[in-house]
């Protein structure tokens, strides 16, 4: 059944909050615990998750409408192309960049790497197999084999990360 026309398509998927919630919960066992996403800038818990859950829907809105935009490019409507384009950049570049100072994402190398290390391990060993399962047992093998490939592909991006935070601790 499709969902009322302008509630879900800008929102982010409900499948991410639990990701969201793991993700933090990863942190918070983790070296990042200290940093400022958690603790440096003192937002309040509900300040913090609606930044995250706003920035899921800037990252998003910004992929979509560079896709959109691609298709009226190649479909000979540059004008619509060029207004996706503009919007995608705004959701990217002002939005999500104002969220992400607001939230203190970005760490340092060290922390970002832990981060990126935790995304990555999740997906590849939890999310994406769970979704592999359920599209498999409902028949859309297709989607499936997809999921299993992305997951393998996401344990290739932990280890890179993990080699470059092996290097980066070694030249300390
Ligand atoms: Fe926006
Ligand atoms: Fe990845």
């Amino acid at each position: 059944m499709l969902p009322p026309k302008g509630t879900v398509r800008n929102m982010e998927p409900d499948l991410m909050k639990p990701l969201r919630t793991l993700l933090l919960g990863t942190i918070a066992a983790s070296p990042l615990a200290g940093c400022p996403v958690l603790a440096g800038n003192a937002l309040d818990p509900q300040t913090v998750e609606n930044l995250q859950t706003a920035m899921h829907g800037e990252a998003f809105a910004n992929l979509k409408y560079l896709a959109y935009s691609e298709f009226a490019r190649r479909n000979d409507n540059p004008e619509l192309a060029a207004l996706f384009a503009e919007n995608a950049n705004v959701e990217a570049n002002e939005h999500f960049d104002r969220e992400a100072d607001a939230l203190g994402l970005v760490a340092g190398n060290e922390a970002d790497l832990l981060d990126a290390m935790a995304g990555e391990h999740y997906e590849n060993t939890v999310m994406y197999v769970r979704f592999a399962d359920e599209a498999a047992a409902a028949g859309d093998m297709k989607v499936a084999d997809m999921f299993r490939q992305i997951a393998a592909d996401e344990g290739d991006h932990y280890a890179s990360y993990k080699a470059a935070l092996d290097k980066l601790k070694a030249a300390e």
